[in-house]
C-alpha cells in the first residue's frame, strides 16, 4: 500500500518511529550551525574555476570517459541540494548511524554534512575520480572533519574490500553510477551487512526507467519494510517491526 503525504496529515500516521522521523528529521527548521560551514565552503567551491579532468565511471558512460570541468560546475551539478544535504545531516543527527558508508562523494559536500552531524560517526566515502577525490580530500581538511576515510577507486572494486572491513553498516547513501543493475548490486552487497536499524539512502531514484526499477526492487525486496519517496531521493528501511508501507511525502 502507498500513501502520499501530500494527501493526509503527519497525525494520521501511526507508527511512532513514522511520525517521529516526519517531524524530528523531515520537518525540522533548526538552523544548526553547522550548516554554515558546508555551505560555506559551497558558496567558495562555486567560485573556483581551477579546470579538473574527469574520470567518469557513473551512468551515461558506457566505458570511462575522460572531459574538463570547473570545480564550480562540478558543484553545481553533482552536489546534492543544499535542502538535501541538511536533510542528511539531521537523518544522521538522529539516528547518530556508527557506521555510513557514501558510495559517490564528488567534492565531499554531501560527506561533510554528515560528517560534523555526529562526530561518533565514521563516515566511509568512495570516489572513482582521483582529482576530484583530491579536492574533496582538500575540503575535509579547511573544515577540520576527521571522522571521514576517503576511498578512491571504482565503486565495483571498493565496495568489495569495505564490505569485507565493516562490521556493519548502519546509513548508507548511494549517490553515484545511476544505473539499474549496480545499484541493484550495491544495495545487494551492502544488505550483507545491514542490521535491523540500517538505513538505505538512494539518490535520484526517478531519473531514468533504470533507477525507477532499481527503486521499485529495493521497495519490493523481502529485507525491505517501510520506503519513503521525496522524489529526489528514496529511503528504504529493513526494519522488521514496521509494517511494510510506502509512503510518498512531498519535500
Ligand atoms: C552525484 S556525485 C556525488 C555527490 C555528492 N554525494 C554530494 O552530494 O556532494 C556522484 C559521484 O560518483 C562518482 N562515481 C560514479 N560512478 C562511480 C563508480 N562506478 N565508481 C566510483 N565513483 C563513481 C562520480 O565520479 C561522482 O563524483
Amino acid at each position: 500500500m502507498s500513501y502520499k503525504f501530500n494527501s493526509m496529515t503527519k497525525y494520521d500516521v501511526h507508527p511512532p518511529f513514522l511520525f517521529d522521523l516526519i517531524t524530528q528529521v523531515f520537518e525540522n527548521e533548526t538552523k544548526y550551525q553547522d550548516y554554515n560551514k558546508v555551505e560555506n565552503l559551497k558558496k567558495e567551491l562555486l567560485k573556483d574555476n581551477r579546470t579538473v579532468e574527469i574520470k567518469d565511471l557513473g551512468a551515461g558512460s558506457a566505458v570511462s570517459t575522460s572531459n574538463r570541468r570547473t570545480v564550480s560546475q562540478i558543484t553545481r551539478y553533482s552536489s546534492k541540494s543544499t535542502k538535501h544535504g541538511r536533510l542528511l545531516y539531521r537523518l544522521v543527527n538522529y539516528f547518530k548511524p556508527e557506521t555510513v558508508l557514501e558510495l559517490g562523494t564528488s567534492l565531499g559536500l554531501s560527506s561533510a554534512y554528515m560528517a560534523l552531524a555526529n562526530s561518533n560517526s565514521k563516515i566511509i566515502t568512495v570516489e572513482g575520480c582521483p582529482n576530484v577525490s583530491a579536492i574533496a580530500a582538500d575540503n575535509f581538511k579547511k573544515l577540520s572533519i576527521n571522522n571521514i576515510e576517503l576511498l578512491t577507486g571504482n565503486f565495483d572494486e571498493v565496495l568489495p574490500e569495505v564490505i569485507q572491513s565493516v562490521k556493519k553498516l548502519d546509513l548508507v547513501f548511494i549517490d553515484g553510477n545511476h544505473r539499474e543493475d549496480p545499484t541493484k548490486q550495491y544495495f545487494e552487497q551492502c544488505l550483507t551487512k545491514a542490521t535491523n536499524e540500517t538505513i538505505f539512502v538512494f539518490d535520484d531514484i526517478h531519473w531514468s526507467d533504470g533507477m525507477e526499477n532499481a527503486w521499485h526492487y529495493v521497495q519490493n525486496h523481502n529485507s525491505v519494510s517501510l520506503t519513503i519517496d521525496i522524489f529526489y531521493m528514496g529511503f528504504a528501511f529493513v526494519r522488521k517491526e514496521l509494517t511494510k508501507q510506502h509512503f510518498t511525502i512531498r519535500f
